[in-house]
């Protein structure tokens, strides 16, 4: 069997990123790709956008996280665009990755104001979904522990953050994070079959804190 060129350029693209993340913490390696790939896929069954493009978005919008590189935003998007071109794809294709790298990070979210194509849509969403449910759970609470944050104290509550900077440096115990982050996520959802996803995921820790909640009261 010979692989055509997209093919070819997906199966190099996997191996590329796999290597770039060998070092990742746990909530954010290379399975956190391979998830956000398949979701991204399946998702796109549903929607009429251009396959390559989700799929090379999906599988390369963690590459130099900007928190992993002293808030470095331009590392990822250069990274994506020398390897890309190093594969010869066309240079429209790669403007249309390259925008959903740079446009990915929930940072930016609070000051986006450009027009989202339907390939960021989906890959943004996969990449939320991922951040709630059950995996969503694990991921806060492996965050978390890296961070070296205690998982819950009664006596620091949540905040809202209006702003990236403040976000990115809180310090709070991890249940929080539900209520400053993950629990909003569902309301972000760009596409249709994205909220219909994350509602499902949402009623999930839904339950889980409310779990938590009546074991710490000892009424449980
Ligand atoms: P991604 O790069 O996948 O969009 P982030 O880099 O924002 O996601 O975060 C990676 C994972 O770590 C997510 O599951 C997120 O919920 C979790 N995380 C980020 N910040 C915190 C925090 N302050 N406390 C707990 N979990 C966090
Ligand atoms: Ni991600």
């Amino acid at each position: 069997m010979t692989l055509t060129y997209q093919e070819k350029l997906l199966s190099k693209t996997i191996q590329f990123v796999k290597e770039q993340l060998e070092e990742a913490e746990s909530g954010h390696d290379w399975w956190h790709i391979h998830r956000v790939h398949t979701t991204a896929v399946s998702m796109a069954q549903h929607i009429n956008a251009n396959k390559l493009v989700v799929e090379l978005g999906a599988l390369l919008h963690d590459i130099a996280d900007s928190k992993f590189h002293d808030g470095n935003e331009e590392l990822g998007p250069a990274i994506v665009r020398s390897f890309l071109l190093r594969e010869h794809l066309d240079e429209e294709t790669i403007n249309e990755v390259v925008f959903i790298i740079e446009n990915m990070a929930f940072k930016r979210s609070f000051h986006f104001d450009g027009a989202k194509s339907i390939e960021f849509k989906i890959v943004q969403d996969a990449d939320r979904l991922d951040a709630i449910g059950a995996i969503g759970i694990a991921r806060a609470f492996s965050y978390g522990g890296y961070k070296g944050r205690p998982f819950f104290d009664p006596e620091v509550l949540p905040e809202t953050h209006n702003d990236g900077e403040h976000y990115k440096a809180s310090k709070a115990p991890t249940i929080n994070h539900f209520y400053e982050k993950l629990l909003l996520l569902k309301d972000q959802m760009n596409t249709e079959e994205g909220k219909k996803r994350a509602l499902v995921r949402h009623e999930y820790m839904l339950g889980f804190l409310k779990q938590f909640d009546d074991e710490w009261k000892g009424i449980l």
